[in-house]
């Protein structure tokens, strides 16, 4: 399973980078708006600290116009990834973009069948979200499974790469039904590796080690 960070914020994203753990980054442009930086920089900065994919939002809603912003966005670095919303110029995009050779992230999807015209159009990644859905009620984790049913049903290629990440198990459900990719938010990254008896045990270990008065080194 692949780990991206779906942040724009760049300190973030070196420190999680030099874990060695991370896959890639998503952005969005509220996530661009939180930076406070101009977008095209940004995407370029991250690229140098990722040799990731790194998925970068179309602004425009019309199919001309994406494709004019997809090729803009695409110059920037070779590892970036075209994100297109889940409309039906979207998905035009998605088609044309994909047969120029270019990866591209559909997002805001929110149904089995989305997903479905997603992966028919091409698009590298589909992007579920999941914590939207449970915001008002739905069941989000549903919605990945019926993707991972469908995509497996016909061998799509496309990548389900779950987004909207809210919690710790948002991450371990994704992995338990096969998402290829799961996009989290720098702190519940982080939180992953937490476990109080993990804490507990290192302590009594090290403490239990100092009494020896022995050095490894
Ligand atoms: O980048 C898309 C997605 O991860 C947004 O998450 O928390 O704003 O619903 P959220």
């Amino acid at each position: 399973m692949k780990f991206f960070v779906d942040t724009a914020d760049t300190a973030e994203i070196q420190e999680l980078e030099a874990t060695g753990l991370l896959d890639g980054v998503t952005t969005n442009p509220s996530l661009i708006a939180k930076s406070g930086k101009n977008f095209k920089d940004v995407i370029a900065e991250i690229c140098k600290i990722t040799n990731g994919d790194v998925s970068a939002e179309v602004a425009a809603t019309d199919f001309d116009t994406m494709i004019k912003e997809a090729h803009v966005l695409r110059a920037i670095a070779d590892n970036v990834v075209v994100k297109l919303p889940l409309t039906f110029d979207g998905l035009k995009a998605c088609k044309q973009l994909t047969s120029e050779g270019t990866k591209t992230n559909v997002t805001l999807c929110f149904s089995a069948n989305q997903a479905l015209l997603a992966a028919k159009a091409g698009a590298t990644y589909i992007s579920p979200f999941i914590g939207r859905l449970d915001d008002i009620n739905l069941d989000g984790m549903e919605l990945i499974r019926e993707i991972r049913v469908i995509y497996d049903n016909y061998g799509f290629d496309t990548e389900i790469l779950a987004a909207s990440i809210r919690t710790p198990n948002h991450v371990k459900d994704s992995a338990i039904i096969g998402a290829d990719v799961v996009t989290v938010p720098p702190a519940t990254l982080k939180s992953l590796i937490k476990h109080p008896l993990t804490d507990k045990g290192l302590d009594a270990f090290l403490s239990d080690w100092a009494k020896t008065g022995q050095s490894i080194l």
